[in-house]
């Protein structure tokens, strides 16, 4: 009996060294100590052994088992340690490997136009008043001095909903809902989105434009030329200045086209200013009394100037893109060069 369980001993203490991981370990456990083990199957032959030498046989297989036990135990350490130390080795962070940059998105240029020309009407003290995209005809045109039957509205191919209602063809209605809503001083901006049905290389059916509108005492043109000239500075540059051109709104009596001095050739003449040194940015004027007077404003002691800016135009020209369809493509190898 003594040798068999010397045999059982060692085969398990080889065994046991031999595993090379905590799965094995635990099978080798299970075929000797477990149930159906080798030593268990010692233990319940102790009934065939006489009554006398019971005690000395116990002790014996209970020496085996500690022994074999204790070799386990420390096997099982080191098996640990060494399973730890492979999870540490794999999950090992070397702090000095330059960093995975993450991918970062940026802001449509649109927005991106649209936020910076906010923030320099913010900084010069224009609120901001977003209208809706459906408007009344009457906002949108009669409000603003354009009745039916009016040439201008021409100017303006405009998507009908229904005779009364229409997708807004300018930002311009938004001049009224203020007017109509708050007495003077009103010194507004209204971005948004306008549509008209116009398609090709510097035009889309659907736009952004940005409104302001300035009513107070004594307000005259010359407010708005200073107002402009510190605009286009902040826009495209120190060196630019303003030239007004006469033209025509039906809203604004006199009204002017606005151009800036040509910020790439610095006004000597190259392809983007055409030659000219002058670039058209927006179109501007003094309100008309009519749209004034429409809006139960006193034109005896106030009077006002507002301006219609396109967003993709300014987008387009200082960003240097030639069709306003790479605007809205959603081309990830245009926008991702776009990141002011
Ligand atoms: N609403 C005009 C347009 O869409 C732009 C404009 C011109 C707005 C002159 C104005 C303005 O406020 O005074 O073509």
């Amino acid at each position: 009996m003594k040798e068999k369980l010397q045999q059982i001993r060692e085969r398990a203490i080889a065994e046991i060294q031999n595993s090379d991981g905590l799965e094995k370990l635990g099978e080798v456990r299970n075929t000797i100590l477990g149930k159906k083990g080798e030593l268990t199957a010692v233990l319940k032959g102790m009934k065939d052994v006489p009554p006398e030498e019971r005690p000395k046989v116990g002790q014996w297989v209970n020496e085996t088992r500690e022994a074999i036990e204790s070799i386990l135990a420390e096997q099982t350490k080191k098996l640990e340690a060494e399973a730890l130390r492979l999870r540490y080795e794999a999950e090992k962070i070397d702090v000095t490997m330059p960093a995975v940059k993450p991918a970062k998105g940026n802001l449509h240029p649109i927005t991106q136009v649209r936020n910076q020309l906010t923030d320099i009407f913010a900084s010069m003290g224009f609120e901001i008043y977003e209208g809706t995209e459906i408007e009344t005809d009457y906002y949108n045109f009669t409000a603003l001095n354009t009745p039916q039957d009016h040439p201008a509205r021409d100017m303006q191919d405009t998507f009908y909903l229904s005779p009364e209602f229409l997708l807004r063809t300018q930002t311009s209605a938004g001049q009224i809902h203020v007017m109509e809503a708050k007495k003077p001083p009103i010194k507004i901006i209204s971005p948004g989105k306008v549509f008209r049905s116009d398609d090709d290389a510097t035009h889309s059916p659907m736009f952004t434009q940005m409104e302001g509108l300035v009513v107070d005492k004594g307000i005259t043109l010359c407010d708005l030329k200073g107002m402009l000239d510190e605009f286009v500075k902040k826009i495209f540059g120190k060196n630019v200045t303003t030239r007004l051109r006469p033209s025509y709104f039906p809203f604004t009596e006199p009204s002017v086209e606005v151009d800036v001095s040509c910020f790439q050739c610095g006004g000597k003449g190259c392809k983007l200013c055409k030659g000219t040194g002058w670039i058209e940015v927006l179109g501007a004027g003094v309100v008309n009394n009519k749209v004034l007077e429409g809006c139960g404003v006193d034109t005896d002691v106030y009077s006002g100037f507002a301006f219609g800016i396109g967003i993709e135009r300014i987008a387009m020209l200082k960003y240097g893109i030639n069709n306003i369809k790479l605007l809205f493509e959603s081309d990830l190898r245009v926008l991702n060069q776009i990141d002011d």
